[in-house]
């Protein structure tokens, strides 16, 4: 049995903060920092009537339209999300009537809920779903994967500036029109406390340590997913798309891939006149001299013909949406996914049949790895999304109009502010219920 993705469509905040000519210069930074450093040039913001539920409902509802579904047809409605506002009623649920308002047909019969491990989540969904159909528990129908959040830092916080806010939502059915997801999949997960949310709206982030984290756990759910799979090599894959919280982030995550899978390979032997064969653990007396050696390899390793061919077709363009949106937490690696087949749609690439490596994450942390066989319409699934225009309609905000934007979506102000656009044909949030739920309709 094939289950995979057989549709997707994004949401973006309908706001644009570029980073380099607006948010650097108001930080007293060196734009560099941002576009070279990060590799980010904008992040998408959520309007005053914009949250985690319209901008789901949104993507949504713009999914079922093109595919032609009606609520029966949809037997599971996932929400990956690390932004809830409600700690029993789950996000799904909100999103569901949102769409019976527009909708003649109900979701009484579908099953509920929200997945919740950092941005990791969103790919947790998958699982679920692909599990529920693997199962046969599905009666035909096809399962909702909606990840969603508005994932801001609090103010002054290093990981301002690389907030973003949007939805992804998947249709996950049996023989999907745009990727298979593989049977195998491998694991790196600990408990630790490099980004977390203890009850509080802003993430307590260790930055650089949320960094080596990454990495690490990256590395594990790799060979973990080799130990089921068996070993993996670069030329396996056309793209490799990883979570994305900063392209600078998949930089490093790349790099380490690469000398993971080019190991005792034909192209390590090519490397080896200039930069010499990879260090092993057991050539060295001790931990310390190792990682110098490992540290000088992959700097010379970074500079090589090799790597930059690979990098540049496999890494480069999973990264083209990221950088204009900023961090999506539980939608990033998905973003990846979706830009990198965008990239092969706009070269003309033959991408059918092609295999992805794809790498997920969350903190607190976990990291996932598994593979994906792009199908033969997924030509047409990329020709009917209008990520362009969405990325080019949003406006531009002033740093004053951040700063408000900001406080807008702070729970713990409740000023008011004017919303900077004006709601046309999408589901906007319109104020608070009696029992402090969060109120929306759909604006024609
Ligand atoms: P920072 O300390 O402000 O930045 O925060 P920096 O000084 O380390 O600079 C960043 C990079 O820009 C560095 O490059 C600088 O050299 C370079 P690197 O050494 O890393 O290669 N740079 C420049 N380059 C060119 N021209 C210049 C210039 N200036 C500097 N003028 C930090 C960086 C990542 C710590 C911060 O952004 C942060 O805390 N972010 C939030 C946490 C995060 O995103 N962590 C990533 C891994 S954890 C994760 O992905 C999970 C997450 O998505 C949450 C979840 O799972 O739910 C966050």
């Amino acid at each position: 049995m094939t289950v995979g993705i057989d549709a997707m469509e994004i949401h973006a905040g309908k706001l644009r903060l570029d980073l380099a000519e607006t948010f650097a210069p108001a930080m007293d930074e060196d734009p560099g920092k941002y576009t070279k450093g990060l590799g980010l040039h904008a992040s998408s913001f959520p309007d005053v009537h914009e949250d985690i539920v319209t901008m789901g409902a949104n993507a949504a509802h713009r999914l079922m339209e093109r595919k032609g579904l009606e609520p029966d047809d949809i037997g599971r409605i996932d929400v990956a999300t690390e932004s809830a506002f409600d700690n029993s009623k789950p996000v799904s649920t909100y999103i569901a009537g949102c769409l019976e308002a527009v909708y003649e047909g109900d979701f009484h019969h579908a099953n509920k809920g929200e997945r919740k491990f950092a941005c990791i989540s969103g790919t947790q969904s998958l699982d679920d779903a692909y599990n529920w159909i693997r199962a046969d528990r599905n009666r035909g129908r096809a399962a909702l994967v909606i990840a969603t959040d508005t994932a801001l830092y609090a103010r002054g916080d290093a990981g301002e500036a690389t907030q973003g806010a949007g939805a992804v939502a998947m249709l996950i059915s049996e023989d999907p029109d745009l990727v298979a997801l593989s049977q195998e999949q491998g694991f790196g997960s600990a408990d630790e406390t490099d980004f977390l949310k203890p009850n509080q709206q802003f993430p307590s982030v260790d930055g650089k340590r949320s960094v080596q984290v990454y990495l690490a756990r990256m590395r594990e759910a790799l060979e973990d997913y080799e130990s089921v799979a068996g070993r993996v090599y670069s030329e396996e894959f056309r793209y490799v798309p990883f979570h994305t919280p900063f392209p600078g982030m998949v930089r490093k995550a790349a790099l380490l891939g690469y000398r993971h899978m080019t190991r005792g390979t034909a192209i390590e032997d090519d490397l080896e006149p200039a930069i010499g064969r990879q260090p092993l653990p057991d050539e060295f007396d001790d931990e310390s001299g190792y990682r110098d050696a490992v540290r000088e390899y992959m700097d010379a390793l970074k500079e090589t013909e090799q790597y930059g061919e690979w990098y540049d077709q496999a890494i480069e363009p999973t990264l083209d949406i990221a950088r204009h949106v900023g961090n999506w937490y539980t939608g990033s690696v998905h973003v990846a996914r979706l830009s990198a087949l965008r990239r092969a749609r706009e070269d003309g690439i033959d991408a059918t049949g092609e295999r992805l490596l794809v790498g997920s994450y969350g903190s607190g942390a976990q990291a996932e790895i598994h593979t994906e066989t792009v199908q033969e319409e997924w030509e047409t699934e990329l020709d009917a999304l209008d990520i362009d225009d969405q990325l080019d309609d949003r406006r531009d905000i002033s740093f004053e109009e951040y700063e408000e934007i900001h406080d807008a979506h702070n729970h713990a102000k409740d000023d008011e502010f004017d919303a900077l656009t004006t709601p046309s044909g999408e589901f906007v949030r319109d104020g608070q219920g009696p029992m402090n739920e969060r109120t929306y309709r759909y604006v024609e």
